[in-house]
Order: structure tokens, then sequence, then C-alpha cells
């Protein structure tokens, strides 16, 4: 195949390209992405000048530049998006923007080439809102809470609309949280390890109780792999672990991983809306990909801490820049009417 991988010098999109590379020597990759705060061209430095990689830098919202980047491929990875839930609170225009505007554009340019295989448009299992109990199917409805699970139920309504509409060979994937590599240390368990490593406080919204269903990034991508292979246009695949984990329980693993004290950990006020719990069924990914995630938790948060600890530049240079003005902003306050763990 030859992909168009768009967002691909994020965090997932970095693990994906990388994968694809040493997994599926015949296909090749075009990066497509606008290198915002969270995209590093640097991540996939490695395959500049090879014949099976190219880099673009561009919005999905630009149709020229989208036409250009999408001539030749014959399948579409879309990652591109705004990601981050606490951003989303404070500017939701750039959700709505990228997340859902976006998705038209590359839809529109992929749909004027019948030849194309397929569109793989990568959603999140946070379209279906808080979970109290039980695990969320394919077929339940959707309940996005925050602007940015509006935003991604929106850009994957949008996509499948396409395959009824016009028959457009969409595929749709609703992974649940993922940590690994490269990840943007805005999202909790970078924030933490790093924060750990730096003798920094750790800081954790609300009782620590929020729940997640923890996908190492891999896995997620070697079921990426096996949809765009084996899945079927017009269906959804939830993509997820069953390894479940509050907040507080993931802080415990970091802090035994890195060798930091619990002294750092302080409760501090909670996100706005924040959803409890999430939890997928991913029976139709095992069945119908013949995939299973490979990684548990326990290696895969060594292994996540061995690359922050192997690539402090990465990470240091990310937080001594736009990073700095978010975390004062983010957790100043916070951290003054903080809490620390009993
Ligand atoms: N991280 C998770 O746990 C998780 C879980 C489920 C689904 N997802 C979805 O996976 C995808 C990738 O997530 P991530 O964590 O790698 O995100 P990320 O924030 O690390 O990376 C997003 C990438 O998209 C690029 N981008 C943003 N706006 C763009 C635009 N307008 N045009 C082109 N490029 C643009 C950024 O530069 C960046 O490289 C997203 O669609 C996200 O909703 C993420």
């Amino acid at each position: 195949m030859n992909l168009l991988v768009t967002g691909g010098v994020g965090f997932i999109g970095t693990n994906f390209v990388k994968y694809v590379m040493s997994h599926r020597p015949n296909w090749s990759v075009t990066v497509l992405d606008k290198l915002t705060y969270a995209g590093r061209r640097e991540n996939l430095a490695e395959y500049e000048g090879s014949s099976r990689y190219k880099f673009v830098e561009g919005d999905i919202c630009d149709p020229v530049i989208v036409r250009a980047a999408m001539a030749g491929c014959d399948g579409v990875v879309n990652f591109a998006a705004e990601t981050h839930v606490d951003r989303s609170i404070d500017d939701p225009a750039s959700f709505v923007r990228t997340d859902v505007e976006g998705v038209r554009v590359l839809l529109e340019e992929f749909k004027l080439d019948n030849s194309r295989k397929i569109f793989l448009q990568i959603s999140t299992d946070e379209v279906y809102g808080s979970v109290e109990t039980g695990r969320s199917g394919e077929g339940d409805p959707l309940d996005p809470r925050s602007p940015y699970s509006a935003s991604k139920a929106g850009g994957e309504l949008l996509a499948m609309s396409y395959f009824t509409t016009f028959g457009t060979p969409v595929i749709v994937t609703r992974a649940s949280n993922n940590y690994g590599p490269h990840q943007y240390p805005e999202k909790l368990i970078p924030l933490f390890i790093t924060n750990a490593f730096e003798g920094e406080r750790l800081p954790l919204y609300g009782d620590g109780g929020n729940m997640r269903d923890w996908l190492f990034v891999t896995d997620h991508c070697s079921a990426l792999v096996a949809a765009l292979e084996k899945g079927t246009p017009g269906r959804i695949y939830n993509i997820g672990d069953g390894q479940e984990l509050t907040n507080k329980q993931v802080t415990f693993a970091i802090l035994e991983a890195t060798g930091a004290d619990t002294s750092l950990v302080r409760f501090v006020e909670d996100r706005l809306g924040h959803d409890r719990r999430y939890a997928v069924n991913v029976s139709r990914a095992s069945e119908e990909l013949g995939w299973k995630p490979q990684t548990n938790f326990e290696s895969g948060i060594a292994l996540t801490v061995d690359w922050y600890r192997d690539n402090s530049s990465w990470w240091q240079s990310i937080k001594s820049g736009e990073f700095r003005d978010y975390y004062k902003r983010m957790y100043s306050t916070r951290l003054e009417n903080s809490e620390r763990i009993q």
C-alpha cells in the first residue's frame, strides 16, 4: 500500500509509521503533518531520504495541500487531530476545525479517486462517554462529554456518512488510552514519568479514581495494520486491552518504575466534566481482525519509563518551550491548593 498518514509525527502516528516501516517492507508512507506543538518531524528523521518515506508539512484543512499529499496514495490513515481534553476545554475552536472540518477535507479528496482502497479514521473510546459499569460495544449510543470527544465523534460520524452516502471505503477504529514512547508530556503517563525524573510534584486530578483501559501503543499499531488488511469497509472496531487501572494505580506504578517518592504526589482540583471510566469490548477486533494485544501494563510501563529515561533530550526540549506556559496555566493554582497523599 501507499499510505497517506496524517498527523504522522505525533505520538501514535510516529509509532505507527515505525511499525509499518519495519513490518510491511512493501508499503510506503507519506506523512502530512501541520507540526503543531504536538508534532515533531525529528521523530521520523531516520527515514528521511528513504524511497519509502516522504514528509509533507501542512494542514489537513487545506484542500490544496491535501490534494498534493494524497496524490498516488491508495490508503489514508487519519491520526491528525487536536487531542488533549484539557486544551479542548480552553479552546474548542481548534478541535472542531481539525477534528471535524479536517476530516471532511480529507474525505472530499479521497472520494475523487475510485481506485483508492481504504480510509481509516482513528477515533477514540471517549465518544461513548463515561461508562460506570460493563464495556462499550460498537453499537452502543455515543455520549461524548468533552469538546475533544464531541469533535472526534463528529469526525467519525462524518466519515461513516461518506461510506453510506458515497460508498467511500471507510473504517473507524475507537481505541482506548494509549501509552508508550514519543507521547507529548502533557498527558498523564509521560507527564508523571518526566516530573518524577525531575523531582517535580505529580498533580493527580480529583480523588485519583478515574479509570482507563490502558493500551500499549505498539498494540494499537498492530490493530490498525490488521484493520487496513482485514477490516470491512463500513465497520467500526473497538481497540483496547482490558487492563483497567485507576489514575492512582498508574501513578504508583510510575513511582515504582522511576524510584520516585510518594511525597511527590498531590491531589489537585479535578478536570471539568472528567469522565469517570471508559472500557471497551474488543471481541469484534479479536474475531474479525484476528488481533490480540501483546503487552501487559507491567512490561509496557517499564518499556515506557526506560524510553523516557534514555531520551531525556527529547522531552526536556519540549518541557522548556510552549509547554512551560501551558503547565503554569493548568497547574500553578491547582498545586498551590493541593493535598498530599495520606
Ligand atoms: N493518545 C491516545 O490515547 C488516543 C487514544 C485513542 C485515539 N486517539 C486518536 O489518535 C490520533 C493520534 O493521537 P495522538 O495521541 O498521537 O495525538 P498527538 O497530539 O500526539 O498528535 C497529533 C498530530 O496531529 C498533528 N496535527 C494536528 N492538527 C493538524 C492539522 N490540522 N493538520 C495536520 N496535522 C495536524 C500534530 O502536529 C501532531 O503531529 C488522534 O486522532 C486521537 O484522537 C488517541
